[in-house]
């Protein structure tokens, strides 16, 4: 058996209730954290006390129970800020999720900065989510969305990139790491190529948050995006970070209560950041419970955990090099513990459902990124794409189960 010198992963398993079952007798593997990561005790913990106890709306009430569910919702936008490296606590943003976080940016920014002509840049390997906003944003405003290829290793094509860019660029939106191919973008210097030319870039940090160590204000980007239950946080909370110069100029996305100074039936003046940005009353409990799985992370390391993924991905990828038939797509140098495949001309969906029965999770289908498909002539993959709390046994056992499918269909 392989040990981490880092980590304790059985300790480690043991904060996670869901790992510790088994599906239809056998012990959950569960490969599919790209799609939604589990949740440590503490953050189910403290989500179940907070609505036993100290529920109450925020910003709204003089009784104590608001004011104390108020001071830990702002709290938790601070643990953001920090987690970020952002430069000011409002320029965190609470949203439902990276979906959320990106339509913000594509209506706002839209509405603030994009005319007849203008041009966006997006890449080949964007998620849906990344893609459809800023087709409607462009439609809307009779703007163009331009695409940056990428390569059959799933690297981005820089050269291409810079081609792309020309005086009716207005923004570059780009996926930091890709949730079908693992591919980590090296986003600092697509940013710095997109400022050399004064144009602001959005960066899709869904996939990115929970494998590395990020700093904003190091990368620069003037928009960072994630969901919290990808970082094993809530469903229903995410972050829009934005550089405050953007955050201040742009018009609300959505409108209502507590985003408001002074509402009359004439006219209604805005409240500061980062309310602007929140109307109604906003997911407080998952943003508390977003913020003790950050807490989480950060006491166990993001370099251990990056250090220990790393371990399982070259692993992983040794291993799947010895099925014949096994097909990876995402062969980047840089890349996170994600496997895209396809098992000779097994249907994934075939395959997933075997690997089901066997008791590992992963996903199938074309994971929200259609065009990435379309790169390679092909309707989608299966994926395992693992965590910190995967093992390498995991990994023994999913190679033998892949076989079996193997043998299945011969
Ligand atoms: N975007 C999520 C995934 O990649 C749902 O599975």
């Amino acid at each position: 058996m392989k040990i981490n010198n880092h980590l304790d992963i059985t300790k480690i398993r043991n904060d996670f209730p869901a790992l510790n079952q088994k599906i239809y007798g056998k012990h959950l593997v569960y490969f599919d954290n790209a799609a939604t990561t589990q949740k440590p005790k503490i953050v189910i913990d403290t989500i179940n006390k907070l609505q036993s106890e100290h529920n109450s709306n925020v910003h709204r009430g003089v009784h104590y129970l608001s004011d104390q569910m108020t001071q830990m919702y702002e709290s938790a936008r601070k643990k953001v800020q920090d987690f970020l490296n952002a430069q000011y606590v409002h320029e965190i943003i609470f949203t439902k999720g990276t979906t959320d976080s990106i339509n913000a940016v594509a209506f706002s920014f839209g509405e603030a900065y994009i005319k007849e002509g203008d041009e966006i840049i997006v890449s080949e390997m964007e998620h849906h989510s990344n893609i459809v906003p800023w087709q409607i944003m462009t439609k809307r405003k009779d703007a163009k969305l331009r695409v940056i290829p990428f390569d059959d290793n799933g690297e981005l094509l820089l050269e291409e990139y810079k081609k792309l860019i020309n005086s009716k660029t207005k923004l570059v939106a780009i996926v930091h790491v890709s949730n079908s191919l693992g591919t980590i973008n090296p986003v600092k210097e697509i940013i710095d190529i997109a400022h050399k030319n004064n144009i602001p870039v959005l960066i899709d940090g869904t996939q990115a948050v929970q494998h590395e160590k990020i700093d904003v204000q190091d990368i620069d980007c003037d928009f960072y995006c994630f969901s919290g239950h990808k970082i094993y946080g809530p469903t229903g909370i995410g972050i829009l970070y934005g550089k405050e110069r953007w955050l201040k100029e742009m018009p609300p996305y959505q409108s209502g209560g507590d985003m408001i100074d002074r509402v009359t039936f004439e006219k209604t003046t805005f409240a500061e950041l980062p309310a602007k940005f929140e109307a109604g009353t906003p997911n407080y409990i998952g943003a508390v419970g977003l913020g003790i799985a950050l807490d989480y992370l950060t006491n166990i390391g993001l370099n251990n955990i990056q250090n220990y993924e790393k371990e399982l991905l070259e692993y992983g990828a040794n291993k799947l090099k010895e099925i014949d038939g096994l097909k990876i797509y995402g062969m980047a140098k840089n890349k996170t513990c994600l496997f895209s495949f396809l098992l000779n001309n097994i249907p994934p969906y075939d395959t997933g459902i075997i690997l089901d029965k066997m008791s590992i999770a992963v996903r199938t289908g074309h994971h929200c990124t259609q065009p990435l498909w379309d790169h390679y002539k092909v309707e989608g993959s299966v994926r395992a794409s693992l965590a910190f709390y995967n093992t390498f046994e995991e990994i023994d056992y999913f190679c033998e189960a892949l076989k079996k499918v193997q043998k299945m269909f011969s």
